[in-house]
């Protein structure tokens, strides 16, 4: 099979993560007699400085030509010190999401055997944790009418979300729920938001069309106290946009290293994986980040966009296997000894 990916490595600790995926999945490819044209774009503030915006139209015509994207990281700290940037590099990924189409943002979260005790929470609480949070994507209050008063001392951004947006969102929630444990948590806050209210109308109404699948209702805060509580009563949850940024960053603490969970963000043009941690800038060009959310996320990659499981399991299992053997870098290796991003995307890529 010919595999067209855009390559979109972004900024801080991106490029160095995305070399161990392209390194990985080039070696799946090899293994399976698969080709792979990959084609790279610039994106988020290595964009800014080369051409003045994070998303360029040139980077958006090779996404749009690709199968599916493979998307490292976004963010620069002198950025972030600086509310009057005029542009940003996270306003690149939001232009990419929308010009995409990228509405779904599935995030897993799940344990792996030998790191439970990485975890600050206690094993009994978190084994057995497999949980997908479907987050909206292109909507809401990052989306809604936003702005400034006159003297500039009142902002205020809205939330708004048409029945079509949630009903496109909680299918892929049903039929994501119809394939794993066939429980489905809408989390919303009904008891005070209109939009929260129109997503529970809108599921409910969807609920005779999966007689199979449990649905449960449940408020985002006390969510956010039963996934860290009991986060193996989950199996899939749906939400909206900002609590779906927000819940999700809580749920990789159970994994026990934010640089361990992927996702995949799925659209109407085409779908996009990546790591769920940030572009973590303090170890940017050290070598020293731990690369498996990126190679999950290229596993993921196989997977959903080209329909090549055993392709995707190839790389699951020899991901495990570095687990167990202690190939891990800083995040993971406790006393022990620490290997470098790069030799961590070597090992995995020979031991396929
Ligand atoms: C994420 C990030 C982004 C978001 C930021 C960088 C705009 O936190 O992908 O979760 O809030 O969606
Ligand atoms: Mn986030």
């Amino acid at each position: 099979m010919k595999l067209n990916i855009a390559l979109l490595a972004g900024d801080g600790i991106g490029p160095e993560v995305i070399d161990q995926a392209v390194k990985v999945s080039n070696a799946v490819a090899a293994k399976f007699g698969h080709e792979i044209a990959w084609t790279s774009g610039l994106t988020g503030a290595a964009a800014i400085d080369a051409v003045g915006e994070p998303y360029p139209d040139s980077t958006h015509e090779i996404c749009m030509a690709a199968d599916a994207v493979l998307f490292g990281a976004i963010g620069h700290p002198r950025f972030d010190n600086d509310p009057t940037a005029k542009v940003r590099p996270e306003q690149g990924l939001l232009k990419m999401r929308k010009a995409l189409g990228l509405y779904a943002n599935v995030r897993p979260t799940f344990t792996f055997p030998s790191l439970i005790d990485n975890s600050p929470l206690k094993r009994e609480r978190i084994e057995g944790t497999d949980l997908i949070i479907l987050r909206e994507l292109t909507g809401g209050i990052y989306f809604g009418a936003r702005g400034r008063s006159e003297d500039g001392n009142t902002a205020y951004d809205t939330c708004t979300y048409t029945k079509d947006e949630v009903t496109r969102l909680a299918k892929l929630g049903f039929e994501l729920a119809m394939t794993r444990g066939k429980k489905l948590c809408c989390v919303d806050k009904a008891n005070v938001l209109e939009t929260s209210r129109l997503w529970r109308q809108t599921v409910q109404a969807m609920e005779k069309d999966y007689p199979e699948v449990t649905v449960s209702y449940e408020f985002v805060d006390a969510v956010a106290m039963r996934l860290v509580q009991w986060p193996n009563s989950y199996d899939v949850l749906i939400t909206e946009n900002l609590f779906g940024d927000i819940l999700t960053d809580e749920a990789s603490v159970i994994s026990g290293s934010m640089g361990l969970m992927p996702s995949a963000s799925k659209g109407v043009h085409t779908s996009l994986y990546e790591p769920i941690h940030g572009s973590y800038p303090q170890a940017a060009g050290k070598d020293i980040a731990n690369p498996l959310a990126t190679v999950l996320s290229a596993a993921m990659m196989f997977e959903d966009a080209f329909g090549l499981t055993e392709e995707a399991e190839a790389i699951r299992v020899v991901v495990n296997k570095s687990l167990a053997d202690g190939i891990v870098t800083e995040d993971l290796a406790g006393k022990n000894k620490a290997y470098k991003t790069s030799e961590v995307g070597d090992w995995l890529a020979e031991n396929l």
